[in-house]
């Protein structure tokens, strides 16, 4: 997979790509994560890439004409899956649409800032708008880097066994179950029992459990009608 990231401010995001499970997919050859500074495709000697918004009021729009001159140089060498614009407004991220990005081949990720940019770019040139979640960030760098993270940890060989995706929360709609390592006992503070017994289907059963029981009272929303308490506080799906 290939992803590439067109911002105003690439300083942003030269940390996050080499490091730990991201590096190991760039230096396995499973992802390659390259940011583009929009700024050399700006207008004029200034090389402007943004403009004073029509109708007034605060706040810089970034302009179409270095959008598109960024987007043209990128897809001379390749064809892309979806242009992707980080924007407060847009599909809230989540595990499904993780997933589902995770089967493209390339990405482009156009960051917002200022204002945001021109709506012709979002009608026109954007195949989906994606928000990290209910809050603004100062742009979308910080939002497209989770983005990308959420999504090359899932390309097959990019996590080992101990750090496999299919025991993420989320993955399978529920909260993911406590976890302890050793020492067994410390301060006093112990350990369930049953994970301590070698018991492989306990084990499964009281993590499966306490996921529920998790995600029941943590996010009630996620479990909308799929389970429910029998007498006697065992788990049963509907
Ligand atoms: N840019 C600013 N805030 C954002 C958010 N919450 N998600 C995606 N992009 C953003």
């Amino acid at each position: 997979m290939r992803i590439d990231i067109i911002t105003v401010l690439p300083g942003l995001l030269e940390g996050p790509f080499s490091h730990s499970i991201l590096k190991r997919a760039e230096d396995k050859g499973l992802a390659t994560v390259k940011v583009h500074d929009l700024r050399p495709y700006g207008i004029g000697k200034q090389k402007s890439v943004d403009d004073y918004a029509f109708g007034g009021g605060a706040g810089m729009v970034m302009m179409i004409e270095p959008i598109v001159r960024c987007l043209e140089a990128l897809k001379k060498d390749r064809a892309y899956d979806e242009v992707i614009y980080m924007t407060p407004d847009g599909h809230t991220f989540d595990q499904p649409m993780a997933n589902a990005l995770s089967l493209k081949e390339n990405l482009i990720i156009l960051c917002g800032h200022y204002k945001g940019v021109d709506e012709r770019v979002r009608q026109h040139l954007i195949t989906r708008e994606v928000s990290i979640g209910d809050f603004v960030l100062s742009g979308g760098e910080l939002a497209a880097a989770v983005v990308a993270d959420a999504v090359i940890r899932l390309l097959p060989g990019v996590l080992n066994d101990e750090t496999s995706a299919l025991t993420d929360s989320f993955q399978d709609g529920l909260l993911a179950p406590p976890v302890y390592t050793r020492p067994a006992v410390y301060n006093g503070w112990g350990v369930p029992e049953v994970l301590l017994s070698g018991h492989a289907a306990n084990i499964e059963s009281w993590r499966f459990d306490e996921s529920v029981r998790r995600t029941k009272e943590r996010r009630p929303d996620l479990i909308g009608g799929r389970f429910s308490s029998e007498k006697g506080g065992n788990t049963t799906e509907h």
